[in-house]
């Protein structure tokens, strides 16, 4: 049976390099959050700064699909789009240096071995990443999972390209304003939230 957003989920234009400037039509600094799902996270981080804009990259067709509408009906499709598409595929096409932060809320939520192929965040993402933020760009990461982090942890240590304030890279609080609709979840049943926060050298 055909996924019946195929035909309207927002794609990203074809070609090679994309300069995600030209993908809003705001001219703010961009944020780029992988997997939105139901978009809370970019709702809540639009409203603390007028001037900042947003890309989501979120894999179903029906999330990217609703969380755009949704987006152009507030009114906030020049400064905000989510595109259907695999962000480990997607971020390779963006140029250097375009990004001002990003943002990786409570990714990867699969345990099993067979599952581990639609882990997000690996290495071959995370170069893109360090490419595409500008120096003193903020990468950051927060799940319920501690193995997770841990994981997440690990991979970031193995890159130079990266430093951190505090004594490590956890922190307590989400500095950034905005909640997803998991971590709002987490909070509320009382689940632990493991943060990581990063900036490009
Ligand atoms: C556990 S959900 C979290 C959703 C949201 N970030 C939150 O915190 O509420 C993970 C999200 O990442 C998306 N996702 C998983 N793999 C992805 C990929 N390769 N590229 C883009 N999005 C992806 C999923 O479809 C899902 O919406």
């Amino acid at each position: 049976m055909k996924n019946p957003y195929s035909e309207i989920a927002p794609r990203l234009p074809e070609g090679e390099r994309l300069d995600p400037r030209s993908l809003l039509g705001a001219s703010g600094p961009i944020e780029l959050e992988i997997g939105p799902g139901r978009g809370g996270f970019l709702f809540e981080r639009l409203a603390t700064d007028p001037a900042l804009c947003m890309i989501g990259l979120e894999i179903r067709l029906k999330w990217a699909s609703l969380v755009d509408k949704r987006l152009r009906e507030q009114g906030l499709g020049e400064r905000a789009r989510v595109f259907a598409e695999d962000a480990r595929r997607a971020v390779t096409r963006f140029t250097d240096a375009s990004i001002t932060a990003v943002h990786l809320n409570f990714p990867d939520p699969w345990w099993k071995k067979r599952h581990e192929k639609r882990i997000v965040l690996g290495d071959g993402l995370l170069g893109e990443i360090v490419r595409v933020l500008v120096p003193g760009g903020a990468m950051f990461i927060q799940t319920d999972v501690a193995e997770r982090a841990d994981m997440y942890e690990a991979l970031f240590k193995a890159r130079l390209e990266f430093s951190f304030s505090g004594p490590t890279p956890r922190i307590e609080h989400n500095p950034f304003g905005a909640r997803s609709p998991r971590e709002h979840r987490a909070i509320a049943d009382g689940l632990p939230i493991h943060r990581l926060r990063y900036e490009r050298r």
